[in-house]
């Protein structure tokens, strides 16, 4: 069997999930008659301690009816250049929402610094797009944002009188590293976008919670984005299913990032401090394509590149691991030999 790094998202669903989705009760949620999306909406909901929850069939809608629930045309958003809404969603939210973008670099930890955002928020003169929303991501490239950085983030934010939005596609795996629910976590932001289909293992789904008029907002937003299912309980119950079974093993994943981060080091390879799923590993520029190869054809499905990504998940357990820094160690042993 093939062990597929390439992202957290190429999960099959369990047999057990199946089972959940095949016996889920359904109904046409257009109408707000699907039992399971209603339950589930509350369940999240109730777990970051927010008014209102709306499923998405993705988290870039989720992100992008958020943003323009939050912000009108012309406004503007305080975003991260390696924030997932601002840099990989197609520009959808200028597209679609007319939204400003304000990026600003982020830290090495993956934080904006809070000195910048302030001086970033524009004055209220006619010249210039209003500031209206701080956006942040957690986790971002794999690492952690910590409850006291998004406390002093969410303060900010309210004493400048800017709403916030956090993309929490990971908010799951950042808060089984910290042993922190994601209510304590989150507090204080107004709008959440968590992702079903990445660490938690559904075939899709997203649920925004938040205030329950910016819910209201979003779930005419997502009409118009196309974004309203019908009977779509059965992907709901693969939520639920996952919110239950699948969120405290995400340690497993987190552990099993380690694993290979040690033994790709081991090999005499420069790798990044893990912090939850995701190894980031340099490779000489000159054999990064052929290292490509070599391990598709052993089995082992990366994005490549010489700063390679590789995400540990639900399918990927330690000896999947182990085969991986094993084809690894292959191609570096016989690049050696050869060089002999
Ligand atoms: C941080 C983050 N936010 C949002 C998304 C978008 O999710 P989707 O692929 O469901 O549109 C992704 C997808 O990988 C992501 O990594």
């Amino acid at each position: 069997m093939t062990i597929d790094l390439r992202s957290d998202t190429v999960t099959q669903p369990s047999p057990a999930m199946r089972e959940a989705m095949a016996r889920a009760e359904v109904g046409d949620d257009v109408f707000g008659d699907d039992p399971t999306v209603n339950r589930l909406q509350e369940v999240c909901a109730g777990r970051f301690g927010m008014e209102a929850g709306l499923f998405f069939p993705t988290g870039t809608q989720s992100n992008c009816a958020a943003l323009m629930a939050h912000c009108q045309r012309g406004e503007e958003v305080i975003v991260g250049q390696q924030a997932h809404t601002y840099h990989y969603e197609a520009g959808g939210m200028a597209v679609l929402g007319s939204i400003q973008p304000q990026p600003l670099d982020n830290k090495p930890d993956g934080t904006l610094d809070l000195v910048e955002v302030e001086a970033a928020i524009k004055p209220d003169d006619a010249h210039f797009a209003i500031t209206k929303l701080l956006a942040l991501e957690n986790t971002i490239g794999g690492k952690v944002i910590g409850r006291p950085y998004l406390a002093d983030a969410v303060a900010l934010a309210r004493r400048r009188k800017l709403a916030t939005h956090l993309d929490g596609a990971r908010i799951f795996n950042a808060a089984v590293k910290l042993g922190m629910p994601v209510a304590e976590l989150c507090a204080g932001f107004d709008t959440v976008s968590v992702c079903l289909s990445k660490g938690l293992g559904t075939p899709a789904g997203t649920v925004l919670v938040g205030r329950k008029d910016l819910i209201v907002r979003a779930r005419r937003i997502r009409k118009m984005l196309g974004g309203t299912m019908r009977q779509v309980g059965i992907l709901a119950a693969a939520g639920l299913y996952a919110l239950e079974h699948n969120v405290d093993r995400l340690a497993e994943d987190h552990a099993n990032a380690e694993r290979l981060a040690r033994g790709l080091a081991k090999l005499g390879l420069p790798v990044d401090p893990v912090q939850t799923n995701m190894v980031f590993v340099t490779v000489p520029k000159d054999s990064a394509a052929d290292l490509k190869r070599h391990l598709d054809a052993n089995g082992v499905a990366t994005l490549g590149g010489t700063k390679m990504r590789l995400v540990t998940h639900l399918d990927v357990d330690a000896q999947g691991v182990d085969r991986a820094i094993a084809a690894f160690g292959a191609f570096f042993a016989k690049a050696a030999a050869a060089a002999d």
